[in-house]
């Protein structure tokens, strides 16, 4: 098995914000030890599978809010099972109102060498409305206090089109963003999820998601101030700086294999995808019992796993790798012509991908797509 990541879930939040959907729990300070001694059972339990792990990422939840000596723990269990490549990338999703200069110090010391900050907006009246516990200038102390600690890959997750965000707003906190520097950003529109507040407010008429038309707007301006910035367009809702693509991501999106340990984590190994448990206290009963933490799983067939590959690689710059008699078929077909010649995707060599105004309209072109490959199959029996 080559490329191999290690996801580790850290359910612990300071408050659930309202639009999150994430396997999380507010407060249960009280679980954090046994958490780390089941997340490091369950790292122990994988013990055949063979290392090194090129990338490991704790992500949440809201990983900076456990004590670093726990995170340092399931760190050097990772460590010890698998190996650690010479230039792993270790990163770490980091809520901007539990972190200061001391907090990163100690991650640096633990061997982190990436920060993903949720910042998601850079004015104090948008981070209210999307229930963050954090201001604008605590996202900026935050990204100041890593750059002080000597991390020199730093990542900011925003969102975008949320309900009464105007687009001057937006804007600005755009700008703020770029004239930090990060090396990475990534750029989510805001997804109703169900089981939120933000659903229920939905249903009850009090929230109005943003019309299409003027998502697609934002993130049309959002991609060229960005590119503009120097910025690369890398996968739909991620830009990075040349050199600093988030190297685990970048094995999700091309079919690497990937272990998951923790609350409702997903893994993807040998053509099998499975997840753990969602519920804390199933999940730390489980493993203290030395019982399975698993949840589901799905065997991943051959048409399955070239249909994901076809999903994954259009939403990625390099886009998907096409076979011989599929190149042939859509070089003659009328229908990829017009989208070629509309700007939103081409086929270089063997390679099928969206355009930076194609990644605008991914799934539709996505399934336009795959129509038309399926179509090459059913001529070819
Ligand atoms: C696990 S959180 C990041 C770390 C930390 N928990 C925090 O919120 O600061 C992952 C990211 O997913 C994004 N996200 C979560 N729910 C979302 C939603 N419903 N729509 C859009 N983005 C969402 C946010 O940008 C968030 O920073
Ligand atoms: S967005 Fe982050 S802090 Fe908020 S509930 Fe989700 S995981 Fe927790």
């Amino acid at each position: 098995m080559t490329a191999f990541g290690l996801y580790i879930h850290v359910p612990f939040c300071p408050q659930i914000c309202p639009y999150c959907a994430f396997a999380s729990v507010a407060g249960r300070g009280e679980s954090h030890v046994p958490y780390t001694e089941a997340v490091c059972r369950e790292i122990e339990s994988w013990r055949h599978l063979p290392g090194p792990l090129h990338t490991v990422f704790f992500g949440g939840g809201t990983p900076s809010q456990v004590e670093p000596v726990l995170l340092g723990r399931m760190l050097e269990t990772a460590r010890r099972q698998f190996g650690l490549v010479s230039d792993v990338e270790i990163t770490i999703e980091v809520n901007p109102g539990t972190v200061d200069r001391e907090r990163f110090a100690q991650l640096k010391r633990l061997g982190f060498n990436r920060i993903s900050i949720g910042a998601q907006a850079f004015d104090d009246a948008d981070l209210r409305l999307l229930g963050r516990i954090h201001s604008a200038d605590d996202v900026e102390q935050a990204y100041l206090a890593a750059r002080a600690s000597g991390f020199d890959n730093v990542s900011f997750d925003l969102i975008a089109d949320m309900p009464g965000v105007s687009e001057n707003h937006w804007r600005h906190s755009l700008d703020r963003a770029v004239d930090l520097a990060p090396e990475h950003l990534s750029v989510y529109s805001l997804t109703i999820e169900q089981g939120t507040v933000f659903a229920a407010r939905k249903r009850d008429g009090r929230l109005i998601s943003v019309p299409e038309d003027l998502q697609a707007n934002t993130l049309q301006w959002t991609a060229r101030r960005l590119i503009e910035a120097g910025y690369e367009h890398y996968e739909v809702s991620n830009y990075a700086r040349p050199g600093y693509r988030s190297r685990h991501n970048w094995g999700h999106w091309t079919g690497a294999a990937y272990l998951g340990v923790g609350l409702g984590a997903h893994s993807f190994i040998a053509g099998e995808r499975f997840w753990n448990t969602r519920d804390l206290d199933a999940y730390l009963a489980a493993g203290a019992a030395g019982q399975s933490l698993r949840d589901g799983d799905e065997q991943i067939d051959e048409d399955t796993a070239r249909q994901e590959r076809l999903w994954l690689g259009l939403r990625t710059i390099d886009g998907v790798a096409l076979a011989p008699g599929e190149i042939e078929w859509m070089r003659s077909n009328p229908r990829f012509a017009e989208l070629q010649k509309a700007g939103y995707s081409v086929l270089e060599a063997d390679r099928l991908r969206l355009t930076d105004a194609g990644f605008l309209l991914a799934d539709a072109l996505g399934l336009e797509l795959e129509r038309i490959l399926e179509e090459s199959k059913d001529a070819a029996a």
